[in-house]
């Protein structure tokens, strides 16, 4: 196993992913492996460069994840016993989905050589949940990171065997038609009386859904993943009658 360099694609909404990976990082360094982060979103994958581990990281979401996380890993280039590993943050169930991501990229040759779900808190409805229990949960999932970056140095990390039934559940968050239910179920509201037409918005969009026309213009790909809503500087930006 080569650990002296990793290349780290991650993917976070609202920021809970960012900090489990940045711990993960520390852990890394602190043991001379050097770790580079590159924002999962912007990177081809055909540019990911297989001398070095891989690292994947990202939210689920619909017991799945994001439908761009999944061709992102479904694109990576094949390999010849690159290693990878992944981490996911979640609020309580994943559907199984280490299973569905180690059958494809064991598919596509590489060594899978740990999974890790580590709890977070819940992003989808964040003004639900107390402040200081929130402060607790990300510490939690802080300390299991870094442990499971150990794990993976001292070749303790696992990345288990697939649950019967993750297959199934992946079919919902890899079909448009789930995230065209949720884009009916939490419509997403620009207030213009708060936009103060920054166009923040649509810079971070991770697949460029937001268009500035004046304000920001949504388009039909919303996957709900908060970002926006999370970073808007003025609050403008909320899921219809659920905030
Ligand atoms: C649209 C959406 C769907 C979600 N679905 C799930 C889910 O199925 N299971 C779960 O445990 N958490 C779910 N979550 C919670 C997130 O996975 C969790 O808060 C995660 O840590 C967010 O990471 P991020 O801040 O890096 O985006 C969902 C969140 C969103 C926004």
């Amino acid at each position: 196993m080569n650990l002296k360099n990793i290349d780290f694609y991650y993917f976070s909404g609202t920021g809970n992913t960012f900090l489990i990976v940045k711990k993960m990082k520390q852990a890394f360094e602190k043991n001379d492996i050097k770790v580079n982060l590159y924002r999962l979103e912007k990177t081809k994958p055909k540019d990911v460069d297989l001398n070095n581990t891989i690292g994947l990281g990202f939210p689920v979401a619909e017991q799945g994840t994001y439908p761009f996380v999944w061709d992102f890993v479904k694109s990576l280039p094949s390999a010849k016993g690159t290693d990878i590993f992944l981490v996911d943050t979640l609020l309580a169930y994943s559907g199984g989905i280490v299973g569905p991501m180690k059958q494809i990229v064991k598919r596509k040759g590489y060594n899978p050589i740990g999974a890790k779900e580590i709890l977070m808190p819940n992003n989808l409805f964040p003004k639900r949940i107390d402040i200081e229990k929130k402060k607790r949960k990300i510490l939690k999932g802080q300390e299991k990171a870094s442990q499971y970056a150990e794990d993976i140095i001292n070749g303790k990390s696992r990345w288990k065997h697939i649950p019967p039934f993750s297959d199934l559940l992946a079919i919902f968050s890899k079909s448009q038609k789930t995230w065209k239910f949720f884009r009916w179920y939490y419509p997403l509201t620009i207030d213009k009386t708060k936009c103060n037409k920054c166009g923040l918005c649509s810079k971070i969009c991770p697949i460029n859904n937001i268009e500035m026309n004046e304000y920001p213009k949504l388009k039909n790909g919303c996957t709900i993943c908060m970002r926006c809503i999370s970073f808007c500087p003025k609050n403008a930006i909320s899921k219809f009658l659920l905030d």
